[in-house]
């Protein structure tokens, strides 16, 4: 395997200049920037996220998500509030969001804390959902240990039935976090490891930015 990993190209460019001292003073903008530029370089899934957050025991734990929304409260993302992140972050809202873009060679790292929003806007947020995506949430016991693929298909077809007869149905677990941010670094690689690093830092006063050592 090291052999097959050492023929892999990584950063291999080109990429897109970027000077630091051209930046937005707000984090989001300069992020919403290069979500833009993420979209027109027709990345896949430009909106898939890595959420990080601590388990009881100081655990790290991560997994991918989709941004639902950027304003200027924080970076959006929906779930069951009920399995293990919903846990971690009720126990301890401290999180961590990254974002990879490889064909830009770029990487966005948030460190913050995750809040609710308020409860219409999740009901909005699960009312948007396709009807197989609000079924599998009205199940809820996400990552939960299942017994086997048949007791999936009958709570589906359950769920589905319920949701026939009432459509704006909300799954009582379903939760909207909005994640905070006091740190946000922007990345941006170089080929030739020259990469330019920017970080944002919220201050009682604003945000403060600096540039970091690569
Ligand atoms: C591309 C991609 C997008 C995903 N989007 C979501 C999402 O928006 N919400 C969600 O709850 N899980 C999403 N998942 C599944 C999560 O990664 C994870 O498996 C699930 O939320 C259970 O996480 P937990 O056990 O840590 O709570 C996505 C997975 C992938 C690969």
């Amino acid at each position: 395997m090291r052999d097959d990993l050492r023929l892999l190209k990584s950063l291999a460019g080109p990429f897109p200049a970027f000077d630091p001292d051209l930046t937005p003073d707000e984090p989001r903008e300069l992020f919403s920037q290069w979500l833009r530029d993420a979209i027109a370089a027709d990345i896949k899934e430009p909106h898939a996220m890595v959420l990080s957050t601590v388990d009881e025991n100081g655990m790290p734990d991560a997994r991918v998500l989709i941004l639902k929304n950027l304003d200027h409260r924080g970076w959006h993302f929906a779930t069951t509030g009920e399995g293990p992140k919903g846990r971690q972050i009720a126990l301890n809202p401290s999180v961590s969001l990254t974002f990879y873009w490889s064909a830009l060679g770029r990487q966005v790292r948030l460190r913050g804390v995750a809040l609710q929003a308020e409860t219409h806007e999740r009901d909005a947020d699960f009312r948007a959902r396709a009807t197989g995506a609000k079924a599998v949430a009205l199940i809820g016991r996400q990552s939960d240990v299942m017994g086997s693929r048949h007791d999936l298909e009958d709570a589906l077809r359950q769920q589905h039935r319920r949701l026939h007869e009432e459509p704006d149905l909300v799954a009582s677990g379903w939760a909207l976090f909005i994640v905070m941010p006091h740190e946000v670094e922007f990345w941006q690689g170089n080929s030739d490891r020259r990469h330019d690093r920017l970080r944002y830092r919220r201050e009682k006063a604003g945000w403060i930015k600096e540039q970091l050592w690569p």
